[in-house]
């Protein structure tokens, strides 16, 4: 069972795993579940838009890239090791789904599917995207993250719906 919340009671918990064990973007159909630590939750075109960071040698990718929809999921603590799973093996070989045992159901408002064992999960819409540019940034952030030039897709995704399980 899910229970809709808003954006202030979930803000801090979300952004301390992003910075923590990281939490998941799930993208697709059959759906492939990513870690992901990089993102931002906040206001833009007085929407509420929660931005991801993908870089282009990720499966979740070329998902991301044919999707209208995406969901993160915050997943409890006790899921460190699927995190770490998700961080590291590729849905191009992996049915992550099938190997950490999750549970995908349909969203309640977009099209992405969520992870039945979340916490918290966003569905979202992808309002715009853009490929970070090398010629603007930081060549400090460049050099240390960076030494392949695979500059990440920032994927912007409004929030249709906020849940936490209930
Ligand atoms: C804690 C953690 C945070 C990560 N953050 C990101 C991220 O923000 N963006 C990204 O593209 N990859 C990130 N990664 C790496 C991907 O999760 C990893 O490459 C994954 O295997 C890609 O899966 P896929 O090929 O199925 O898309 C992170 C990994 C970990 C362990």
């Amino acid at each position: 069972m899910r229970r809709e919340t808003d954006f202030f009671d979930v803000f801090r918990e979300t952004l301390d795993k992003l910075d923590g064990e990281g939490i998941l973007v799930v993208a697709g159909d059959p759906p492939n579940p990513i870690t992901i630590g990089w993102g931002t939750l906040g206001y833009i075109w007085h929407r509420q838009i929660i931005t991801v960071l993908i870089r282009p040698t990720r499966y979740t990718f070329g998902l991301m890239e044919s999707a209208r929809d995406f969901s993160v999921c915050v997943l409890p603590d006790r899921y460190a090791k699927t995190l770490a799973i998700c961080g590291t093996r590729s849905g191009r070989d992996t049915d992550k789904i099938k190997l950490c045992d999750l549970h995908p159901e349909k969203g309640l408002k977009s099209d992405s599917n969520f992870i039945a064992e979340s916490e918290i999960h966003f569905e979202c819409r992808i309002v715009h995207k853009h490929r970070l540019d090398p010629a603007t940034l930081d060549p400090a952030i460049i050099k240390r993250n960076y030494p392949l030039s695979d500059f990440h897709m920032v994927y912007y995704g409004e929030i249709l719906g906020i849940y936490r399980n209930a």
